[in-house]
């Protein structure tokens, strides 16, 4: 599917990542979420007839940003991560040599993709569609719900209101592969269930 020089970049990114986030790992963000969302792009790139390519390196690159997201950075103005990791990506794709094997137009796309990662209608390239949706995949079934425990330290009520958002999640999943996917595997029952299991706990008898 990949040339060498394709199959080269994609070794040399996964291992930047892998260098890059290692240092400092966030809960529920960190490469093995990196490599499940590049996993999940390329299956989606594959059926939709994106360039696969370029969905595989915005998967893996997405959230390297998330580390300094919260930092005062900007005379205390703090960053949100889709803008930290495209100011990260951009940078690197400006001074590692390594990247000059990709052309201009394949930095553009990579680079629009992920700093819009979180815009449900960012649809400039087929690419960036499919990133969010490959990065929403990871937000359903079993390992969606342990994500959102980690990340939110297993705060019940940050949990229970990030549930909700799941609902939004699953309403903007674009591409009919990644639906294709989300129904067959049903990925959204974990995510009822643990709901409605929580919500249950919180109903108590009615005193008179
Ligand atoms: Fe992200
Ligand atoms: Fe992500």
């Amino acid at each position: 599917m990949y040339s060498k020089e394709q199959k080269d970049i994609i070794k040399y990114t996964r291992a930047k990542v892998l260098s890059h986030m290692g240092q400092s790992p966030v809960d529920g963000h960190g490469v093995d979420h990196a490599i499940r969302v590049a996993t999940w792009a390329v299956e989606i790139a594959k059926k939709e007839k994106a360039n696969v390519y370029l969905c595989e390196i915005a998967g893996l690159l997405h959230d390297v940003g998330r580390a300094l997201e919260g930092i005062d950075n900007d005379g205390g103005f703090k960053k949100r991560h889709h803008e930290l990791s495209y100011e990260i990506c951009q940078d690197w794709f400006r001074n590692d040599e390594a990247f000059t094997m990709l052309s201009k137009q394949e930095k553009l796309i990579i680079l629009y993709s992920i700093r819009y990662h979180w815009n449900n209608v960012a649809d400039k390239y087929l690419e960036a569609i499919v990133l969010r949706d490959a990065d929403k995949m990871d937000l359903f079934g079993k390992i969606g719900i342990v994500r959102t425990e980690k990340y939110l330290n297993y705060d019940r009520e940050k949990i229970m209101l990030h549930m909700r958002f799941r609902t939004d999640d699953m309403f903007w999943i674009r591409t009919e592969t990644a639906r294709k996917f989300f129904e067959k595997q049903k990925m959204f029952d974990p995510i009822l269930n643990y709901t409605v299991k929580k919500l249950k706990e919180d109903i108590h008898p009615i005193d008179l």
